[in-house]
């Protein structure tokens, strides 16, 4: 498969960026025709940021898995699509072909049209990293079911929210899973979950891990007992539904400021020319080029580039079931020697991370496979940048600095490897397609910020980064179409603040060379290991413990995870023993969310520092968890201001 699509210079850049946003019609129509589509659009956009309303390709039909598999039979049916190492390193590892992987989606799709799935259902996928995770995504897409993939870190109750605010008719789970040398039993959470969702008819349990599981009549089956039917059945192959542009192919829930984690919107059209261009352009993905992104597919960046981004371009996707560190802290860089790998896509935590354990490690492993790396999901500090460059790139390797969300389905702000130049701790430019602009607290534009406006090489004008709330100013084709089930909480988070863009969440500079450098987000959302956690949710959660009064959470610098949780707590019950209710708090974040929410620090106190009309000054809460020991700023507008000090002397 070639790329004609694909940027080689930074001329070349340049022009594509022009034309992108000049006639971004035209820039994406010209993109657009290099996939396979039942029928042609009859308008390429139609848009405004105030409903928000965006259509991409409207009348065009298209099946997404026709582009990531059937049209590659032909060139590279015989070419590994999935590469799969388990996570014990002992177990075999297992190769998919794109002819295999083809097959076991079709079939897949079959077992999920006997047990009455149908178009337009939303299925949620609760599995672990595995191949059957992949193709239980692409068997929802090929019938055209709307899938809403939960990352296997979450509680039974967070499970039981998403799926009833998707109103989800089939659940695909396994019965366990192993993460180093933790179990994790998915089918018993699952159970728990669905006590309370009674929309849930059907569950299909993969064998994986052999734990014992309780298999409901009439609701649960096995997946290997489903195949064999279809199996006698004689293998029909499941022909892909047609399915317009603007449908649905995906939900997402992801945490925001305020609130339940709300079910982020992508639809096929869009989402899957925008994957399939960025992951060409910014890793420079070349035929036959291993690659590596060791994100989990519960996140969008597995979405994105694991499954759909890879596979439409006819990569080869090595999916890993484990974690970094098991059996040891070298097992990224075994994998990496054992498959020959020439890109690898990770996040600045497992980087920070790895780098503590040491360079021996690294030292005895052959890395000279790699040609590109990247991070994503926080910013990178430089030192881990550095680290990353010199001992895993051997200084030769451009590294790829991702810089995109949920929301937007696809990188936005990156370097194209080795051919725009990368900056330690820097996204660097934006993609074609794509307009950031820099507002500030009222909204007004920063001048130098636009890089649609000043060109893509002007930066600030004094030669100083300029600062600013980052915005998108025009639609690109993976950019979120709505929150499941409630379209004004979407216009409200995003297109609310500053009317007529898309707000981010996050800071940013921008420099005098044009490069934007992401801040961190401005609003009460945690980065915590690269994972999105709302404060709000947070406190609800620890809020459900008897004893509880109120509480606030803000995040603190962590060396590894980026950021942090510290709550503070008023408790009421009994405090005769600290640790304990400390133990007792975290686990109720365990369980109303997932041990990924935990709280690193609980700080039990008297009072908050509040307003006189009640609200708390979570600025004040920040600074202190920071470890800032000098003035807070201004504290007279305090109702009590004695609590600050006391807060401050117990500071953990
Ligand atoms: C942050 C992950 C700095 C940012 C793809 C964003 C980053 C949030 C970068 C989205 C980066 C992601 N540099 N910050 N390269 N990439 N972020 O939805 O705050 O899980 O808003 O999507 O992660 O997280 P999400």
């Amino acid at each position: 498969m070639s790329y004609p699509y694909q940027i080689r210079s930074m001329e070349q850049y340049q022009s594509e960026y022009k034309k992108s946003v000049e006639d971004p019609e035209g820039f994406w129509a010209g993109i657009a025709g290099n996939f396979s589509w039942h029928r042609k659009w009859d308008k390429v956009l139609d848009w405004n940021f105030t409903d928000p309303r965006v259509k991409w390709f409207s009348g065009a039909q298209l099946n997404i898995t026709e582009n990531c598999l059937d049209r590659h039979l032909a060139e590279r049916g015989d070419q590994p699509a999935i590469i799969w190492e388990p996570n014990d390193p002992e177990e075999h590892y297992r190769i998919l072909t794109y002819k295999e992987l083809h097959f076991k989606v079709c079939q897949f799709a079959q077992v999920l049209k006997n047990n009455g799935a149908r178009k337009g259902d939303r299925i949620c996928i609760y599995m672990p990293m595995v191949p059957e995770l992949a193709i239980a995504v692409l068997a929802c897409a090929r019938i055209g079911a709307i899938h809403s993939v939960v990352f296997g870190g979450f509680s039974a109750q967070s499970i039981a929210d998403r799926i009833q605010d998707a109103q989800c008719n089939i659940v695909i789970t396994s019965d366990g899973g192993q993460r180093g040398n933790k179990g994790i039993p998915l089918k018993s959470v699952i159970d728990d979950a669905l006590v309370q969702c009674p929309s849930v008819k059907k569950v299909i349990v993969l064998t994986r891990t052999r734990v014992p599981v309780s298999m409901i009549k009439g609701r649960d089956t096995w997946w290997e007992d489903e195949i064999r039917k279809v199996e006698t059945q004689g293998n029909p192959v499941c022909p892909a539904e047609p399915m317009e542009a603007e449908d649905m192919l995906f939900i997402l829930y992801t945490s925001g400021s305020t609130g339940k984690p709300k079910g982020v919107v992508h639809t096929c059209g869009g989402y899957m020319v925008y994957t399939n261009y960025t992951f060409v352009n910014v890793f420079q993905y070349q035929p036959g080029d291993v690659y590596f992104c060791t994100a989990d597919i519960g996140w969008i960046t597995g979405h994105s580039y694991i499954v759909y981004g890879p596979l439409s371009a006819g990569a080869t996707t090595l999916l890993f079931e484990g974690i970094p560190t098991y059996p040891d802290a070298g097992r990224f860089w075994d994998i990496v020697d054992k498959f020959k790998v020439n890109i690898l896509y990770t996040a600045p935590t497992a980087i920070r991370s790895l780098m503590g354990f040491g360079p021996d490690y690294v030292k005895s492993k052959d890395l000279s496979s790699l040609k590109v790396l990247g991070t994503v999901g926080e910013p990178i500090n430089e030192e881990a940048w550095h680290w990353y460059h010199e001992n895993i790139g051997k200084g030769r390797c451009p590294i790829v600095d991702t810089w995109w969300q949920t929301e937007t389905g696809g990188i936005l702000i990156s370097n194209l490897a080795g051919i725009t130049p990368h900056k330690p701790a820097h996204a660097t430019l934006p993609l074609p397609g794509v307009q950031p602009l820099l507002v500030d607290e009222k909204g007004e534009p920063v001048p130098g910020s636009d890089a649609a406006r000043d060109g893509v090489w002007h930066g600030g004008a004094s030669g100083e980064p300029v600062a600013g709330n980052l915005c998108i100013k025009f639609p690109f084709p993976s950019i979120i179409r709505t929150t499941y089930g409630d379209h004004e909480r979407c216009r409200q988070t995003y297109f609310a603040t500053y009317p007529g863009l898309y707000f981010t969440g996050d800071g940013a500079l921008r420099d005098a060379e044009g490069n934007y450098r992401i801040t961190g987000r401005v609003d009460d959302v945690l980065n915590v290991s690269g994972h999105r956690i709302g404060t709000a949710e947070v406190e609800n959660a620890i809020n459900m413990h008897t004893g509880v009064v109120e509480s606030a959470v803000v995040g603190y610098p962590h060396d590894i995870k980026g950021q942090g949780i510290y709550a503070y707590v008023i408790f009421n019950g009994d405090k005769s023993d600290p640790v304990h209710v400390r133990q007792a708090i975290v686990q109720t974040v365990a369980r109303i969310i997932g041990a990924i929410a935990k709280p690193d620090k609980i700080q039990l106190v008297s009072g908050l520092p509040k307003t006189r009309s009640g609200k708390i000054m979570r600025r004040i809460l920040r600074k202190i968890a920071e470890g800032e020991t000098g003035s807070l700023g201004d504290t007279s507008t305090l109702l009590d201001p004695g609590v600050v000090d006391e807060i401050k002397a117990g500071r953990l």
